[in-house]
């Protein structure tokens, strides 16, 4: 089952009530959920000032605790049409995961609170894409996915960025049923799509398992086969890493056939059709190409397929959160993180 946090900042808790009905929506698809909150990094003098109540009891979140959940939902309170100070704190501190690799191929959402109607939501959520695109973190909006978006007959915050609420400048005005029921949906469908994968990737890692161990004796033999003098030698280094790279292919196609095969929502289903029937197909192919991608690896103990062929396989069949060895590398030379 996957981890999502709700990491939040919300000075006068619209953005923790907007964050209680994403959770909903979460947990009603299987997800487990933590909420937390960022360090807080205005003096107690300007909180008064601002006539901030307490804080949401929430437990703080720190840079570490990122690696630990499969997706994140970020709830934001607008600040001069971006993000706040506090947040921005925090993710700037994530430099060390950014020179690891350690949060790409995870999953994120946002959703807000803004003063006015007009106040900057979609602003908010534009200027806090480019954290995800560095970090490597997969976007997911809400798109349009609930009716009281199109309604135009009273005040509803969100967008297809994500759910929101309209505090007006004093903060009188509460999140309402249909701006909570529009954030219990973007829950619910982030947690579709995040369980979706996650199963994806599992059956993508047994199936990887299978191919490999499959692969294996028949390499073993390859080693020792007498008729190895056989094998024209000009063709058979290119043989080997092409057949590899379509055990791998065929591999993955079965785990996408495996994996998406329990999603549950009609969207979901009827992309599974289409998954399914040509990942059903592949996967055949699959198990065809697994021996012939091993048999032709006879050859390259003359050549250098022999090296050529394990990594291609390798290579596509690591999750996709797997880090670089060059990223690693980089973390010792260059980066900036702390
Ligand atoms: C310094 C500051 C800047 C703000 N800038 C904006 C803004 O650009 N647009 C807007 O609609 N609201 C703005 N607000 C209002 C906040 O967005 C609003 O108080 C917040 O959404 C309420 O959410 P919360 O109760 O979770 O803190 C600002 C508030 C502060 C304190």
């Amino acid at each position: 089952m996957p981890t999502v946090y709700i990491i939040l900042y919300s000075l006068y808790h619209h953005v923790y009530k907007v964050a209680q009905a994403v959770q909903k929506g979460l947990e009603a698809e299987g997800v487990d959920v933590k909420l937390f909150q960022v360090t807080e990094t205005l003096s107690d003098e300007i909180l008064s000032k601002l006539h901030a109540p307490d804080r949401p009891n929430l437990p703080i979140i720190t840079v570490d605790d990122l690696t630990k959940a499969d997706a994140f939902m970020f709830g934001i309170p607008t600040r001069f049409g971006t993000f706040p100070s506090q947040l921005k704190s925090f993710l700037d501190a994530t430099g060390a995961l950014w020179a690891t690799g350690a949060l790409a191929g995870k999953f994120a959402g946002t959703f807000f609170s803004t003063a006015s109607q007009h106040g900057g939501q979609e602003t908010t959520a534009y200027t806090f894409m480019t954290y995800f695109a560095h970090h490597g973190i997969n976007y997911v909006p809400l798109g349009f996915a609930n009716s009281h978006l199109f309604d135009n007959s009273e005040v509803i915050g969100g967008s297809a960025w994500g759910a929101g609420t309209v505090a007006n400048g004093d903060g009188s005005r509460e999140p309402t049923v249909k701006e909570l029921e529009i954030a219990t949906t973007q829950g619910e469908n982030f947690a579709k799509i995040l369980t979706a994968f996650h199963r994806g990737s599992k059956a993508l890692d047994s199936t990887t398992d299978a191919a490999d161990a499959a692969a294996a004796p028949a390499a073993t033999d390859a080693q020792t086969d007498d008729k190895i003098e056989q094998v024209n030698p000009s063709t058979s280094g290119a043989t080997a890493t092409a057949g590899a790279v379509g055990a791998a292919a065929g591999a993955t196609a079965a785990a996408n056939a495996a994996g998406t095969k329990d999603t549950i929502n009609k969207a979901s289903a009827d992309a599974n059709d289409a998954t399914a029937t040509s990942g059903t197909d592949k996967a055949a192919n699959a198990s065809k190409t697994t021996t012939p991608a091993a048999n032709s690896a006879k050859p390259t103990e003359t050549a250098s397929a022999q090296p050529q062929s394990k990594p291609a396989a390798a290579a596509q069949s690591k999750p996709i959160s797997e880090k670089p060895a060059a990223k690693q590398e980089k973390k010792k030379n260059d980066c900036f993180c702390m």
